[in-house]
């Protein structure tokens, strides 16, 4: 048995579309049977012992992870689990932001739930869509903004972590 397990919380769905990108990845080039979860519905979420590997993503919302996926990492050991976390933020999605991103958004979490210790960790970038941009333009000139406003997103960085995570789940 080698079983994966994605669970994720998302505000405005770029976190959702990350891990899908990652379930595909495992999926073709790896072999691996992938499950993905939503943790809005956190109850019935798949059991744990049921898998090997554990994914966890989060977006970041005014520095804070969505409540439910902290909740997940609280409330559960992995115990023998091979768990990779990583949030969608979009100042990890700059430069001179990703650092300060990493820290605040990502260690400072992980540093509150030491019995978790991941094999794998990413904080990649993020997409904020328009709708969310409040007061930037009336609705005459957002109307002729592309659909995402601010999407600084590396997919490459999405899908090299991903083979990271298959080359560690395969060992
Ligand atoms: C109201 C609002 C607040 C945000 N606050 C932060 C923040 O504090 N830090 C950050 O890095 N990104 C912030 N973002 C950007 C999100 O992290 C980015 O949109 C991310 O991709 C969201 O993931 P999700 O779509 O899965 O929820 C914010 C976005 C919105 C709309």
């Amino acid at each position: 048995m080698n079983e994966t397990l994605i669970v994720f919380g998302t505000r405005y769905g770029a976190t959702t579309e990350a891990c899908a990108e990652i379930q595909k990845i495992l999926e073709r080039e790896f072999k691996l049977h992938v499950e993905i979860w939503d943790l809005k519905d956190y109850r019935a979420c798949p059991d744990l012992s049921d898998f090997d590997n554990i994914i966890i993503g989060s977006g970041i919302e005014y520095g804070k992870w969505v409540e439910n996926t902290e909740k997940y990492l609280k409330e559960n050991k992995f115990t023998d689990k091979k768990v990779a976390i990583f949030i969608s933020s979009s100042y990890a999605g700059e430069e001179d932001l990703y650092d300060y991103a990493k820290k605040n958004f990502l260690d400072k979490v992980l540093e509150k739930y030491p019995h978790v210790q991941p094999v794998a960790q990413a904080a990649f970038g993020g997409r904020i869509p328009k709708k969310e941009l409040p007061n930037i333009a009336d609705e005459r000139l957002l109307g002729r903004l592309p659909e995402f406003q601010i999407d600084n997103r590396d997919w490459d960085k999405v899908r090299d972590w991903a083979r990271e995570l298959g080359n560690i789940f395969t060992q």
